[in-house]
């Protein structure tokens, strides 16, 4: 679903990749004496003139709670926060890659790239694509059961694209085994890719070290210096495996 917030007094600049900490004014947390939860992470969507759009899946009580806003409702609301998409490499066209509620932070950047850039969607089904509706021109869609677009995996339309015309930069962010795909991919054609990752955010700022994350370079906090990264970042060493959180490996940002 999509909610559309105010934050007239924020700033009007958010670079396409970045994220705010969510959490409503009212009723967040289980009960009068309860501790209220964290916010919680999302991508914007689209920025237009002190108004912020996000593209919401409700998987737990917190998206569960945004989910009940009614309009007029107070929102706290931190960001932008992180580091977003860069620009795509020199001579290179750029192929966004989504899939799920990770279509979102693709809207703005195709809103900076402009509607030339391709636009590859993947969902379960038809009635998970509603995202696509808000991207320019025509994306490519695969779902799953054929219901919208082609029976196929996003990453399928990937492949097809780079083999056609490798001279691309890829932006992807969906769900872990997909960007896992995509990483493979654009390693083994030498494409430069960037990936949006999720891992589990209390701050948002760089202060609790709740979410690091494993890369080549050692561990790294996503929401200071991600959840955008590039994929070399995350290639699996030579002869090693990645290190992993005690939280776990990384996901997927979306
Ligand atoms: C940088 C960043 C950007 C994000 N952007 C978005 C966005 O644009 N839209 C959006 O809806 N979410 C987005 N998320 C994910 C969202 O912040 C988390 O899903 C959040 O933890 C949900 O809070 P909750 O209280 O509803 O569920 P939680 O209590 O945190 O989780 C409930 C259960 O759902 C599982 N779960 C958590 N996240 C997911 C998930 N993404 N998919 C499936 N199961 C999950 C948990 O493991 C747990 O079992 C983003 C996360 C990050 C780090
Ligand atoms: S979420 Fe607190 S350091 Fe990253």
């Amino acid at each position: 679903m999509l909610i559309r917030a105010l934050d007239s007094a924020g700033p009007d600049d958010p670079q396409p990749g970045q994220f705010y900490m969510l959490g409503t004014a009212e009723r967040w947390g289980g009960g009068a004496d309860d501790r209220p939860y964290l916010p919680r992470a999302l991508s914007y969507a689209r920025a237009r003139e002190g108004e912020l759009s996000f593209l919401l899946e409700v998987v737990g009580p917190g998206t569960a709670r945004l989910a009940e806003l009614s309009p007029g409702e107070g929102l706290a609301l931190l960001g932008p926060l992180g580091v977003g998409w860069r620009a795509p490499q020199e001579g290179t066209r750029p192929v966004l890659v989504g899939g799920g509620i990770g279509t979102a932070p693709l809207v703005c950047l195709q809103d900076e790239l402009g509607p030339e850039a391709t636009v590859l969607l993947g969902f379960r089904t038809a009635a998970h694509a509603e995202a696509a509706a808000l991207f320019a021109g025509e994306p490519e869609l695969a779902t799953d059961d054929g219901s919208a677009g082609r029976q196929a995996l996003v990453t399928d339309l990937l492949r097809e694209q780079l083999d056609a015309d490798p001279a691309a930069t890829v932006f992807a962010c969906g769900p872990p085994a997909m960007l896992e795909a995509v990483r493979l991919a654009c390693a083994e054609l030498a494409v430069p890719a960037q990936l949006a990752l999720e891992s589990g955010m209390a701050c948002g700022f760089g202060a609790c070290f709740g979410c690091v994350v494993p890369t080549t370079e050692g561990y790294i906090r996503l929401c200071v210096d991600g959840p955008v990264l590039a994929a070399e970042l995350l290639a699996m060493p030579p002869g090693g495996s990645r290190p992993r959180t005690p939280a776990g490996d990384w996901q997927v940002a979306g």
